[in-house]
């Protein structure tokens, strides 16, 4: 499509009170908060309370919000049967979706088992409040499931996903690495991260949900949908492949060249560049902030320096500047997560994110159902009989 609407750029397909990405004298907030206040002052349990349940948790909420996450972090043993079935060499997001549509089924089923009485659709979407339940109850379990998965895939080892740890993100670093393993400034910086990586309007994997949202499909169709949507390097998928070009450069120099070839080739650096932000993306410095303070060896070392110079390469070339993945991409690395993993902890974050908009749009809903210009032949008729006409 080369029409003036290709990729719905610059189209108003809808109105949210969820955020603002890059309005004038707003910027990036959530329900009326600065980014740049929420990443410094807030963490991800607070942010996911505001974007799911609508409001910052009142004093004394937070702690019972951890603790009823928490609470939900095991996994049924059909679920576990289940990851133990995917394919050891699967990717992290394979793993995603698929736990994510298991335990649509099983929560299905449970609203089934009371809506049969009533002979209504097990799937349909809930009220308001059951899908809040139901995208804290991912949000807890969710984790657990990529790193059970990943646990068995590796060393045929079942993983407690119980790790006692009372944030999200000591929860994902201490099931990876180990309780304790850990240090505080990784965990605060994975922290940081989740916040960021929370909410962003009506990119391609919310709107995906949205729209699923509006057929009145339930709850797990829609995020399932929407991880298929992220997961694509122009979307999710970029921090993977940032970090893999990053870590392909032994200097600076070497990031240089290569990359002034990427651009004469009019290859696509991947972390750089967005859809609704031209002036810079407000979440990159903060990544960069936390990338940049996690660093303790000569490899991090190397990355951050390399990093900074295919930086000021795609600036000065092309005048485009890092996204968020960008500079994630190191946090993560600087975490000691995977590469594989980094696309899913973007999934985990983005579910509070998914949750709010689901829930707006089954609150004011029509279903979302576009028009398209037709550039194939005109009307014509069809070369012979089609098979299966009666013979004359
Ligand atoms: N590397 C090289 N060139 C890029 C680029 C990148 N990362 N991003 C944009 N450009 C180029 C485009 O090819 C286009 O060039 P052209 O005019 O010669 O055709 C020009 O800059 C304008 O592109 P734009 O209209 O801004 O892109 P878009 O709005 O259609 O797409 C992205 C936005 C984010 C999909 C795009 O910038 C991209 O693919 N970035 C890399 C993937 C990425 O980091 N995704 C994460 C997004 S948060």
């Amino acid at each position: 499509m080369s029409g003036s609407n290709a990729g719905l750029a610059g189209v108003v397909a809808g109105e949210t009170a969820v955020s603002t990405v890059g309005k004038s004298g707003a910027g990036l907030t959530y329900r009326g908060y600065a980014i740049e206040d929420l990443a410094v002052r807030a963490g991800y349990e607070e942010c996911a309370h505001l974007l799911i349940h609508g409001a910052l948790p009142a004093p004394g909420e937070l702690a019972a919000y951890r603790r009823r996450l928490a609470a939900g972090r095991g996994l049924s043993a059909a679920a576990r049967a289940m990851l133990k079935l995917l394919p050891a060499s699967c990717h992290p997001m394979d793993v995603l979706r698929s736990a994510c549509s298991f335990i649509g089924a099983e929560t299905g089923a449970d609203a089934g088992a009371a809506g049969a009485e009533t002979g209504g659709d097990a799937a349909a979407p809930a009220g308001s409040d059951a899908i809040r339940a139901q995208a804290d109850a991912l949000l807890a379990v969710l984790p657990g499931a990529l790193l059970y998965q990943r646990a068995f895939a590796q060393r045929r080892e079942p993983l407690d996903t119980d790790s006692g740890a009372d944030s999200l993100a000591a929860h994902f670093l201490h099931l990876l690495h180990g309780t304790g393993a850990a240090r505080d400034d990784q965990v605060a910086a994975l922290d940081a991260a989740l916040v960021l990586y929370a909410e962003h309007e009506f990119n391609a994997s919310t709107f995906t949900a949205r729209v699923v949202a509006s057929t009145r499909s339930d709850f797990h169709s829609a995020v399932t949908a929407a991880i298929g949507a992220l997961r694509g390097p122009l979307h999710g998928g970029a921090n993977e492949a940032a970090m893999a070009l990053i870590a392909r450069f032994r200097t600076p120099d070497e990031a240089e060249w290569a990359v002034l070839d990427m651009l004469a080739r009019r290859e696509l650096v991947m972390g750089f560049g967005h859809r609704v932000y031209r002036g810079g993306d407000p979440r990159s410095p903060l990544a960069q902030r936390w990338a940049q303070r996690l660093v303790t060896t000569a490899e991090q070392e190397r990355h951050y320096a390399v990093a900074q110079r295919i930086e000021a390469v795609m600036r000065r070339e092309k005048g485009l500047f890092p996204n968020l993945d960008f500079y994630s991409a190191l946090l993560f690395h600087n975490c000691g997560i995977p590469t594989p993993l980094f696309t899913p902890v973007f999934v985990i974050s983005r579910l509070a994110g998914w949750a709010a908009h689901f829930i707006e749009q089954c609150e004011h809903n029509r279903i979302i159902r576009p028009t398209a210009d037709y550039t194939g032949p005109p009307p014509r008729p069809l070369p012979r009989a089609p098979a299966g006409a009666a013979a004359e």
